[in-house]
């Protein structure tokens, strides 16, 4: 018996024009990050069901940060103790224990209350290299209305890594943690 094979049928070649190439394009990359931050605001929240120790819960943040973000060399904690921020939960290699306010990127944020993003840390007056692989960063603070409580950082090897998207995502991380860790001491 000869073995038989399946008629191709000859399939319709697709024209697509450039500019509904562009289109697809453009649509896509919008869409990537924001469906990222999404999925790990539901994974965080499943994390964090049922678990109120403050340590456990901020090591499994870290760790989902740092499995699920491309280009991530370190992701993790410093929380505020008095004027400097203290190493907390993370993930990559071992980092600096203690920030003093104003200092590096963790403590700028810290004192501006505000989200830093820095293309290229090597450019960032006072930047703290913790680990030479890490050419990009982002310092989300946390806080609790007007109470600062410490900050989330994350480092990239790869420059120009984090931008709106990320910051964007990573605040709503942080509020989704922080509404949770509520009451408990932070
Ligand atoms: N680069 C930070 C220090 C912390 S490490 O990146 C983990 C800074 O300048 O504050």
């Amino acid at each position: 018996m000869t073995p038989r094979t399946a008629k191709k049928k000859p399939t319709k070649k697709k024209t697509v024009t450039k500019k509904a190439a562009k289109r697809r394009v453009v649509t896509s990359t919008n869409n990537v990050k924001p469906r990222l931050y999404a999925s790990l605001v539901v994974q965080l929240l499943s994390l964090l069901k049922g678990e109120h120790d403050l340590v456990a819960n901020a090591a499994n943040f870290s760790a989902l940060l740092f499995n699920s973000l491309p280009n991530v060399n370190w992701a993790g904690f410093y929380f505020l103790k008095g004027e400097e921020l203290v190493l907390g939960p993370f993930q990559g290699n071992p980092a600096c224990v203690r920030i003093p306010m104003g200092k590096g990127v963790c403590g700028v944020a810290a004192r501006q209350v505000e989200t830093i993003i820095v293309p290229n840390v090597h450019e960032f007056p006072g930047h703290i290299a913790c680990d030479v692989a890490s050419n990009a960063e982002i310092v989300v603070p946390l806080f609790d209305g007007e109470r600062l409580l410490g900050v989330l950082d994350l480092d990239s090897p790869t420059i120009g890594r984090f931008d709106d998207q990320d910051a964007e995502g990573l605040n709503e991380l942080v509020t989704v943690f922080v509404a949770h860790e509520e009451g408990l001491g932070l």
